[in-house]
């Protein structure tokens, strides 16, 4: 059957799929909230499988289309998601790296093999990708750069040469050996991690521990005042705030973020994960509601943050995020997972909470760009495909940098299966840089669309233009063989005398400029 036929009958099913009664959604653009930071929408890029290397980079001399060792079918994807911020090179990767190994000439540099404490063994045949050809990436992507720095096996002396190295302006030595490299201005690092995971990979400390040595580090990480990155300390996992708790108590005035992980693991046990693809109802609802507690985190973390930083300069930087399945036997590379309508979901609902809670999360960074976890690209050497993940990145790019609108749900359906309920529609509106409110909706529910009226205070709705992204199948997925499986399609409605009723169809994510 032809991918048009397929579309066709998809969208005929979901057509006649039953319809709930009228969710109402009522937005006031007078109360305008924060503004939703553009890094919200961060991506995280590690040394790790395939993620850099082949998903990326190919090297200048590859078959395979590049710029400078850069793929171009990559990297011209990504820039339609105008990635504002790129976290590199770690993860558990940052804390066996050695910035040194990767500059210079690329036939002189040192190959490595990399073992991190979770005994994953990175070989780095020949450091191709370093600190210049990072920056490279980031000039073609029109990025910010977040380079995440070396604690677990690195030095102070080593960190802080690698931030003199990038941000100095001449006169030093490193500033000279840079221009030797081919770099003759500054790099911009607009944002320095110290560390990652200091409580397990990197390193198995305490959090009072690491708060004097991230102190240690950052006293002796000099820039020149206009390049100076701003820096990240590293913080907890999960739903523990003791990190949170003890770092924005030690670190006033030295950090302008604490970091955060949280993944989304199906069935919430980290030992059996839950299936990319095939899975059953049941995972379908659990990992939403596993999701869904994102909410609740960010606030356990922002009440700690409040306690201790009531002057709101310390942010919650949720730098590892996204769904984590368990491996294929015959995974192409590590922690490579395929990427579903469940994943864009995953995505958008995500994109809500951080939304809601613009004031305290200026930055996130999804694990990770491609080929890795939840990845908006897979590539399999020269062929690439993107994934659902990466149309809802897309759908929600006027959301970067907008002016959040705070809105409330009525009569929101609910949806249930076994012992989980989760609410039925998700939703989020807000003021963008075009000056359009745009508003993106979700509905969770596999089998039911959804009418939803809105009403925007003290404006008569015309109608509403936009895309969504659905399919017939739970797991629906682009694959190498048919990468056009799924993706947004054109979505518009009219305003009926003063009304605006939008339907949403089951299991979609939609994202609509109102006509006001
Ligand atoms: O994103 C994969 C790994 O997950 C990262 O390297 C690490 O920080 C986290 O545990």
């Amino acid at each position: 059957m032809s991918v048009v036929k397929s579309s066709v009958l998809a969208l005929a099913m979901l057509a006649t799929a039953p319809v709930f009664a009228a969710v109402t959604i009522d937005i006031d653009p007078a109360k305008p909230g924060a503004v939703i930071n553009k890094n919200v929408y961060g991506q995280f890029a590690e040394h790790l499988g395939t993620g850099v290397y082949e998903g990326m980079w190919v090297g200048p001399k590859s078959n395979i289309p590049n710029t400078r060792g850069w793929r171009n079918d990559v990297v011209g994807a990504l820039k339609e998601l105008h990635v504002p911020l790129v976290r590199w090179p770690g993860g558990c990767f940052a804390d066996v790296y050695h910035w040194r190994d990767g500059i210079g000439p690329q036939d002189k540099r040192p190959s490595n093999v990399h073992t991190n404490a979770d005994g994953v063994v990175e070989i780095d045949a020949i450091n191709a990708v370093g600190t210049h050809e990072f920056f490279d990436l980031i000039d073609m992507l029109g990025a910010d750069a977040y380079v995440n720095g070396n604690v677990g096996t690195g030095s102070v002396q080593e960190m802080s040469d690698w931030v003199e190295y990038m941000t100095s302006d001449g006169g030093s030595p490193l500033a000279r050996l840079r221009a030797q490299n081919g770099r003759e201005k500054p790099f911009k690092v607009a944002y320095f991690g110290i560390g990652n995971e200091l409580w397990g990979c990197g390193g198995n400390m305490k959090p009072e521990y690491y708060a004097n040595l991230y102190s240690n580090y950052e006293h002796f990480l000099w820039a020149p005042e206009k390049s100076r990155p701003k820096m990240i300390a590293s913080g907890g996992s999960g739903f523990d705030t003791t990190w949170t708790d003890v770092l924005s108590k030690e670190l006033k005035d030295r950090t302008i973020g604490i970091s955060v992980h949280q993944y989304t693991v199906p069935t919430g046990n980290w030992d059996i994960k839950g299936k990319t693809l095939g899975f059953k109802e049941g995972e379908w609802i659990s990992t939403l509601a596993n999701t869904l507690k994102m909410d609740q985190l960010v606030k356990d973390h922002v009440a700690v943050l409040d306690k201790n930083d009531p002057e709101k300069k310390i942010g919650l930087m949720i730098d590892e995020w996204g769904t984590w399945y368990d491996e294929e036997k015959d995974a192409k590379s590590a922690l490579f997972q395929q990427n579903s309508l469940r994943d864009a979901l995953v995505a958008a609902l995500n994109f809500h909470i951080f939304h809601e809670h613009a004031e305290r999360v200026p930055m996130t960074t999804i694990a990770q760009m491609v080929n890795v976890l939840q990845a908006m690209i897979l590539t399999d050497k020269e062929k690439m495909v993107l994934t659902p993940t990466y149309y809802a990145f897309q759908m929600y790019v006027p959301f970067q940098d907008a002016t959040s609108l705070p809105l409330a749900i009525k009569d929101n359906t609910s949806y249930t299966l076994g012992a989980l309920t989760i609410p039925g529609v998700s939703a989020s509106a807000a003021r963008a840089k075009d000056g359009k409110l745009y508003l993106a909706l979700v509905n969770t529910d596999p089998s039911n669309a959804v009418d939803v009226a809105v009403n925007v205070a003290g404006t008569e709705l015309q109608g509403a233009a936009g895309k969504v992204l659905t399919a017939a199948t739970m797991d629906a997925h682009n694959t190498f063989q048919n990468p056009q499986a799924i993706k947004p399609a054109a979505f518009s409605a009219r305003a009926a005398g003063d009304k605006l009723s939008i339907k949403v169809p089951a299991k979609a994510v939609m994202v609509v400029a109102l006509e006001e």
